[in-house]
């Protein structure tokens, strides 16, 4: 059914593509590897020269790096996405965009199908197919992987079989997805919820007890929602994201251990490793508590929750999701001023915040005696405000233990 078809490949250079590449090639498919740079500190020359000594017709290889943080990372600041309330995403974010490249370079070589190397069990293969499915429904999505159902071990096997080289080695029981916003590291021990990540897994981030002994502050300056200004030096996103990874991840900042939901219904256990992304939703979070209202900030996170959730989930090109960025963009007009963290032994702490725009009013909010604020005003305020409440209790009883009559 793929004899003759030009298929191109999402390739990271790991087993599972590795192995897909010459699986395509024995159904007598041509296979095109792309290789998409989102920072995942590989070089690409290696990842190239492996994908065509295997069996790839070509292997493209992009630098989505910028994309990938203007257009992906950057909406999910302004989203304080955090899935569960604690991983930023990195890998949900991006799906969406290997998808899209993949139905380009489809077009660049005249393919009629893409192809990916996820499994059956995790979120990524419903990533794929429904942003595929989105942009592109003309195409069809291959996921070698998933059909076959292999085990590692089978397709170690077949992967010596067929001299492609073994990248996981038998010292590393460990499965690793990585780009610019974070490190996901799963399998092996892991997979016993009780037991106790070991220094061997983390690599962006020290472990906190070996961290500096003294604090590291870094002051973070934001306009209109996104981190401009680095220690008050003006940056490229993409090269604050790189350079924060290093700072924060020095101090022991970004470390995530969690039990979560995936969409296919299955909890797993997952850690991460974040630095920057931690840093910079803690101190866009406390800057939106400075610039925006009361109404706007619960509204916000209930709407923040929701795409989190979209996102998480694959439905990244659907019209909920752009429907929400409108409001969240709206939203970060005035999100603008500086953030000072404390970075020490783990922990990312918001020490202070300025903001042109800050809705905080010393003079409303003091206790000098010359305050603004006009407490006269509280008393009638408060009777008007209690009313529900005393009309309830004149009506139904005001017992402390049930305010209604219980029925038994
Ligand atoms: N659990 C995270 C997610 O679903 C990370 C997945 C990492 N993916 C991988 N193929 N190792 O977004």
């Amino acid at each position: 059914m793929l004899e003759g078809k030009k298929v191109v490949l999402a390739y990271s250079g790991g087993l599972d593509t590795s192995v897909c590449v010459k699986w395509l090639e024995q159904q007598g498919a041509t296979p095109y590897a792309l290789y998409l740079d989102l920072g995942q500190g590989e070089p690409a020359g290696d990842v190239k020269a492996k994908a065509l000594r295997i069996g790839a017709a070509d292997a493209l290889v992009r630098d989505a790096r910028t994309e990938f943080v203007e257009e992906y990372v950057a909406p999910a600041i302004k989203a304080n996405a955090l899935y569960g309330g604690k991983y930023p995403l990195f890998t949900a974010l991006g799906r969406p965009l290997i998808a899209k490249k993949l139905v380009e370079a489809a077009r660049e070589v005249g393919a009629t199908h893409i192809a990916h190397g996820s499994t059956g069990k995790g979120n990524d293969q419903v990533r794929f197919d429904v942003t595929t499915a989105s942009i592109a429904p003309d195409l069809t999505v291959v996921a070698p992987v998933r059909d076959w159902n292999m085990s590692r071990p089978e397709e170690m096997a077949y992967a010596e079989e067929h001299g492609i080289p073994v990248p996981t080695t038998k010292e590393s029981p460990y499965s690793v997805d990585q780009n610019l916003w974070g490190r996901s590291i799963e399998a092996g021990p892991l997979e016993d919820p009780d037991h106790e990540p070991t220094e061997d897994v983390f690599e962006l981030t020290a472990s906190p007890e070996d961290a500096p002994n003294e604090p590291r502050y870094v002051e973070l300056g934001f306009e209109e929602g996104l981190p401009t200004t680095l220690d008050g030096e003006e940056y490229a996103l993409v090269d604050l994201i790189a350079d924060l990874n290093t700072i924060a991840g020095a101090h022991g900042v970004g470390r995530i251990d969690m039990i979560e939901d995936r969409l296919v219904g299955i909890k797993s256990r997952e850690i991460y490793e974040a630095p920057a992304a931690l840093t910079i939703v803690t101190a866009h979070k406390e800057l939106e508590t400075l610039t925006l209202t009361k109404d706007v900030l619960r509204f916000k996170a209930a709407v923040e929750q929701r795409y989190t959730e979209l996102t998480y989930e694959g439905l990244w090109f659907t019209p909920l999701k752009s429907a929400l960025d409108a409001f969240i963009s709206e939203t970060q007009k005035t999100v603008t001023g500086t953030v000072r963290l404390k970075l020490y032994k783990g922990n990312a702490t918001v020490v202070g915040r300025t903001a042109p725009n800050a809705l905080y009013n010393k003079d409303l909010a003091t206790y000098d005696p010359n305050s603004t604020f006009d407490e006269a005003a509280a008393a009638g305020f408060i009777a008007l405000w209690g009313l529900p409440a005393r009309q309830w209790a004149s009506v139904n009883g005001g017992t402390e233990q049930s305010p209604l009559p219980s029925k038994h």
